[in-house]
């Protein structure tokens, strides 16, 4: 019986690359996303990949939307925390909304899905987190103190987790994109985009979904077993750690 990978984020963006290539990998994918139907539902009969419905900041929407995938499809046995969100100021200008929306999507949105499906993990003796976190988690970037912060934290929160999970065959791990092609990315200032950030890349390019997306499928297999606490970056030699 394959396994299931839910995948939260996971109709568009960097996140509709994973659920894809989960499935073209074998897996019974189940994609979570919190806002746009239309998009949903055009993804589901375009890839006939689930889609389920709840916000991820919202502790008690993810155990009610876990146990309705659960009842479906079956134990999650892959975790993809790819939902993610940007609210871009400089810091004299951001607002503790600004700041607040990011922290609870970006990191505790982590928590309040991952905390749900860890006892799973742990009673089945077999587990993947797999948490999408950021170049700028990493160095830190201006104009996203909120962000920043948040995909700093994941890396914290993978750490952390991995050594609880290590004696209980969960791996946990985090993924580092750079500047990625989706729009996330494309709602950036095209000139900063063209003049600061893009000249910033030595392969000279803007990252494809996919290229992340197989991260996730490798982490995922039985192969990538001795690999966890580990934070992968994918950045176009942008920033070398
Ligand atoms: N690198 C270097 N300089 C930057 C910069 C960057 N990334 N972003 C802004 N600046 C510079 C601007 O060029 C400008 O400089 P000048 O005054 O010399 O022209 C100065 O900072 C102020 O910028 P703005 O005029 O744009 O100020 P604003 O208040 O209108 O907007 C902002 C500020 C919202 C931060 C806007 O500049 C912006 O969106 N910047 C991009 C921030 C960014 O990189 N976001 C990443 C989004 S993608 C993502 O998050 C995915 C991921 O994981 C990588």
């Amino acid at each position: 019986m394959s396994r299931l990978a839910l995948v939260t984020g996971g109709t568009r963006g960097i996140g509709a690359a994973i659920s894809i290539a989960l499935k073209a990998a074998g897996y019974k994918v189940a994609a979570n996303y919190a806002g746009n139907d239309e998009k949903a539902k055009a993804f589901e009969a375009e890839t006939g990949i689930h889609a389920f419905k709840w916000d991820v900041s919202n502790y008690q929407a993810c155990v009610e939307g876990i146990t309705k995938v659960e009842a479906t499809l079956g134990p999650v046995e892959i975790l993809v925390n790819n939902a993610g969100i940007t609210r871009d100021a400089m810091f004299h200008k951001m607002t503790p909304e600004q700041w607040n929306e990011v922290i609870n999507t970006n990191l505790n949105g982590v928590f309040n899905m991952t905390h749900p499906i860890w006892s799973g993990m742990r009673d089945r003796n077999f587990g993947r987190v797999i948490t999408i976190s950021s170049i700028n988690g990493q160095k830190g970037q201006m104009g996203q103190v909120n962000y920043s912060a948040s995909k700093a934290g994941d890396l914290g929160f993978t750490k952390a987790l991995a050594q609880e999970g290590a004696a209980k065959g969960i791996t946990v791990n985090a993924i580092c994109p750079g500047y990625i092609g989706t729009e996330m990315v494309r709602a950036v200032p095209e000139k900063v985009l063209n003049e600061r950030i893009i000249p910033q890349i030595p392969v000279g390019r803007l990252g494809e979904p996919e290229e992340i997306a197989r991260i996730v499928v490798f982490l995922a297999s039985d192969d990538a077993g001795f690999i966890t606490g580990s934070t992968i970056s994918a950045n176009g030699g942008q920033f070398v750690v």
